[in-house]
């Protein structure tokens, strides 16, 4: 049963949600007997930049869809600005969405589809034009209106959904992987633009996306999903250097996961005997203790070619350099099974192994970090 919060009790809530944009509270969602979303939790900042960051089939869409009404959730409750929405249909929800698929009207002109859901809420004729003539300059199609969507490209399109979007001046604006269908240069402009028109615009928003960068480079927060539930919700610095589990460090930048057991933990770190039998020290967020099977994180940036004074340096042999000019990954292969990645800037200068060499790694202090073992 979804709990019902009736008008005369809004100001609590609203005290109760923190003056959150958006908040979900134990979510599930089930298709059949299979559930997509679980007991999610959720609170968006107003005017903030989240992401909703995971695989494919981790349950964002379902999520997003449920914030915008066009799926109802088995249990939990949905709040905007502090009001729940549970009994108000999408249009009432003062929510806007950028899909995929664009999903334009063809038969309508741009303008036209831009000013599809001012028409809607019936503002007058010549309000229309003027909002619609602002929309589409504030995406760079100023003088499209006349335009059909066919005529357009797959960016300019996506432009006039993004317009159509933010021209009804939406509390929430959510966003469905909308770059994905664009090839990698257009989409890593339009990342860029979408981030600054949200900043002048100051709109709240909740964008969708399996890619990690686009997550890493417009989010002011991001929400890591795993199997319909939320695994890590920080902002993307944290998220990328104090990933709490294997997954989300797996999943966000590059990395090095090397399993071991956890010899002794103390506040400051703890000792790990890695299966390659080298022992290091790492730092942990107090989630390891004695005994314990973890995997060691470390960024390939983090690591450093030669001993550099290092106690105990991890050796092994050079299997494979991908140099791409301004930095290279050297591959070592350690005891014979894992692979180390090592990054190496501006190789042209440094120099760089050969396939074959026995080399050392170095692992600066506080390199590494011992997450719980995946479950
Ligand atoms: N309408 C539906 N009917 C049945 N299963 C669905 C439906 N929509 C989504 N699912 C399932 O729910 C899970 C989450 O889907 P979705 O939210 O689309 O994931 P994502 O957007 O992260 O890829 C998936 O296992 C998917 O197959
Ligand atoms: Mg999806």
């Amino acid at each position: 049963m979804i709990a019902r919060v009736d008008a005369a009790e809004e100001p609590a809530v609203r005290a109760r949600t923190g003056g959150y944009a958006v908040t979900l509270r134990g979510i599930r969602k089930q298709f059949g007997s299979a559930v997509a979303v679980e007991d999610l939790d959720l609170d968006v900042r107003p005017g903030e930049f989240l992401t909703l960051l995971g695989p494919s089939g981790c349950g964002k869409t379902t999520t997003l869809n449920m914030i915008a009404g066009f799926l109802t959730p088995n249990a939990g409750r949905i709040l905007l600005d502090g009001q729940d929405v549970h009994r108000l249909p999408p249009d009432r929800r003062d929510t806007a969405m950028v899909f995929q698929q664009y999903a334009l009207f063809p038969h309508l002109t741009v303008g036209q589809n831009v000013g599809y859901g001012l028409r809607m809420r019936k503002r007058p004729k010549a309000e229309v034009h003027v909002r619609v003539a602002g929309a589409l300059d504030r995406v760079g199609l100023a003088g499209y209106e006349d335009r059909m969507p066919g005529q357009l490209s797959g960016g300019q399109q996506q432009r006039v959904a993004l317009a159509r979007a933010i021209v009804v001046q939406p509390k929430v604006l959510l966003f469905d992987e909308p770059l994905s269908n664009l090839d990698l240069k257009l989409r890593e402009q339009l990342r860029l633009e979408i981030k600054h028109l949200q900043r002048e615009l100051g709109t709240t928003s909740i964008f969708v996306t399996h890619d990690q960068t686009e997550a890493l480079v417009m989010s002011d927060r991001i929400a890591v999903m795993r199997a319909g539930r939320v695994e890590q919700l920080d902002a993307p610095d944290t998220i990328y250097r104090h990933p709490v589990n294997a997954f989300v460090a797996g999943f966000i930048g590059q990395s090095n996961l090397i399993p071991g057991v956890c010899t002794e933990a103390g506040p400051d770190g703890c000792t790990v005997r890695l299966t390659t039998s080298d022992t290091l020290r790492a730092r942990h967020a107090g989630a390891v203790t004695e005994g314990d099977a973890v995997q060691v994180l470390l960024r390939p940036e983090a690591l450093r070619l030669g001993t550099e004074g290092a106690a105990a340096p991890i050796v092994g042999r050079v299997v494979e350099i991908v140099n791409e000019g301004s930095l290279a990954t050297v591959v070592v292969e350690v005891s014979g099974a894992v692979r180390l990645r090592v990054s190496v800037p501006d190789p042209g200068a440094l120099g760089l192994p050969a396939p074959g060499d026995d080399i050392a790694v170095s692992v600066p202090p506080g390199a590494a970090h011992a997450l719980p073992a995946d479950r």
